[in-house]
């Protein structure tokens, strides 16, 4: 009787311990996208001497804008793009371009740049799908991150299909 009382508790213990690791992990997963902007900002309060990102620009191969869209524009593609898009495991663009694309405006006194108005019909429309897909496929050195580290090749076309629904006439001043 006594043993199995003792039992008992055991497994209540190591109930509460794993509910307990459960609870923390989710919880890290919540914060992931916060910590990661954190962090960059604690290791250059830590680590002198910090390394300067203000002249950092894009790195694209030539003729980067040459290059062809493989994947034709469809409502799946520009579905699977968005969900892409918003997906803090992978595109996470929405974390600094916003849900409408014209800059999230929460998060903007934490990134070290503006990020580019991307539902800017004038300025989207001067570039071609490839330049937009090399800009994400590379992103910029402590600015905007390389989008192939998490993305592949496919999937990026796919953001580039979505990307181009967000560009929008300039509101009226
Ligand atoms: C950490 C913030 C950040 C994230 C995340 C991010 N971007 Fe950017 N993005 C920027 C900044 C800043 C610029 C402007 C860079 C510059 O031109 O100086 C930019 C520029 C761009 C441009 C080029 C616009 C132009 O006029 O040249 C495109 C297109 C773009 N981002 C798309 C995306 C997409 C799609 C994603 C997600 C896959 C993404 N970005 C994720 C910060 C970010």
């Amino acid at each position: 009787m006594r043993n199995s009382a003792f039992a008992f508790l055991l497994l209540l213990a190591a109930a509460v311990l794993l509910s307990a690791a459960a609870f923390a992990s989710v919880n890290q997963n919540a914060n992931s996208s916060t910590t990661t902007n954190r962090n960059q900002n604690d290791s250059r309060q830590m680590s002198a001497p910090t390394p300067d990102f203000s002249k950092n620009t894009w790195e694209l191969p030539d003729n980067a804008d040459k290059t062809k869209n493989p994947v034709p524009t469809s409502e799946e593609s520009i579905a699977k793009g968005k969900e892409l898009y918003l997906e803090r495991t992978k595109g996470n663009c929405i974390f600094c371009h916003g849900e409408t694309g014209s800059g999230n405006q929460e998060n903007l006194p934490r990134l070290r740049r503006k990020p580019a108005d991307i539902s800017n019909k004038e300025r989207m429309s001067s570039m071609t799908d490839g330049e937009v897909f090399w800009k994400i496929s590379k992103g910029i050195t402590g600015i905007m991150p390389a989008g192939e580290k998490r993305l592949t090749e496919e999937e990026r076309w796919h953001v580039v299909n979505y990307v181009r629904t967000l560009a929008k006439e300039p509101a009226k001043p």
